[in-house]
């Protein structure tokens, strides 16, 4: 079993585990040095540091508040090191925030966030979430269903993908070097039906909490089955399009990301392995690595998405 879903409305207030629990937590990351250098070649470098190969366990055992808010890929803010973006993202404005819905659709808006969210459709739910660069993470996620959102701008017929984009202000987002090779603002993409599955969650949230600014506050996504850079962070527009849209990664390094980006261990990145992955776990001393999943564990729900589709080609 590898979705948990619980509906706001269904969780005690005695299981959000209050703030001081963790802030108490130690502080330990090891093993992410040298990461950040790598990154400048592309959406970061495998994670290869492990001390031990064990695959037995695919347990949903939620990641610490402190390993997720923590150890961050948030370019806008650096790609230095994992910590850049915890250290740095606090310039980030998230209030008052729009997000703007356009493109070929019936209902375009320019949506103040508290209007975007309805508090009704918020649930928590955990999942898995592959990072490109072989480390992985289990995270309990609260938000809604983008299927919502997009039903809400009601797409034409003619419509076939999605696109997103993250804010780009350079005043408060201090990355420019890396301006030339990206190109901000951040951009991503689903197809219409990917978009529409029930997995695929806009989140406002993690571990019973807001969303911090390091996480892609104050709305990202989540495409459980897809590789993390596909969960752009921190968005500011919904665009439907009929011609597959330009993403940040594809653009910047076609051949080593396409933009289906699905979770797939039998298809390596050019530079490295995506057959296992490091468990990021800053509690213990020695790294853990797992077997990746098909589709990250998701296939029974998702895989009917790709029938027909070289997924070598697809990548
Ligand atoms: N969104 C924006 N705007 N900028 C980014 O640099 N990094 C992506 C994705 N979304 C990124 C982004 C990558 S490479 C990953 S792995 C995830 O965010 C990391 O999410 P996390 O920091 O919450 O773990």
């Amino acid at each position: 079993m590898i979705i948990k879903i619980k509906k706001k409305s269904d969780i005690p207030s005695s299981e959000i585990t209050p703030e001081d629990v963790y802030i108490n937590r130690r502080k330990f990351l090891g093993a992410s040095a040298g990461i950040g250098a790598a990154a400048f070649l592309g959406c970061g470098a495998a994670d290869t540091d492990s001390d031990a190969a064990d695959a037995e366990s695919q347990d949903l055992e939620p990641t610490s508040w402190e390993d997720i808010t923590t150890y961050n890929n948030f370019y806008e803010f650096g790609a230095s090191d994992k910590e850049a973006p915890a250290r740095r993202s606090h310039t980030l404005v998230t209030k008052p925030w729009t997000i703007k819905v356009d493109g070929l659709c019936a209902k375009p808006a320019d949506y103040q966030l508290e209007d975007f969210i309805k508090p009704s459709t918020i649930e928590d739910r955990v999942y898995r979430f592959r990072c490109v660069e072989a480390w992985s993470m289990v995270i309990p996620w609260r938000g809604f269903p983008l299927a919502d959102a997009i039903a809400r701008a009601e797409p034409d017929p003619g419509a076939k993908y999605v696109a997103f984009e993250t804010l780009w202000d350079p005043e408060q987002m201090p990355e420019r070097r890396w301006k030339p090779r990206i190109g901000w603002p951040y951009r991503e993409g689903l197809r219409l039906d990917e978009a529409m599955h029930p997995l695929a969650l806009m989140v406002t949230g993690l571990h019973g909490r807001t969303l911090p600014n390091q996480n892609g506050a104050p709305l990202r996504l989540i495409v459980p089955w897809k590789y993390g850079f596909k969960s752009i962070k921190s968005i500011v527009r919904m665009t439907f399009t009929e011609d597959e849209p330009p993403t940040t990664w594809a653009t910047q390094s076609p051949a080593e990301y396409g933009f289906y980006s699905n979770v797939n261990p039998n298809v390596n990145h050019p530079r490295w392995s995506q057959e296992t992955e490091r468990v990021v776990d800053s509690s213990r001393l020695f790294n853990r690595r797992i077997d990746t999943l098909f589709l990250n564990g998701y296939a029974d729900e998702v895989a009917h998405l790709y029938e027909g589709m070289d997924l070598r080609k697809y990548f």
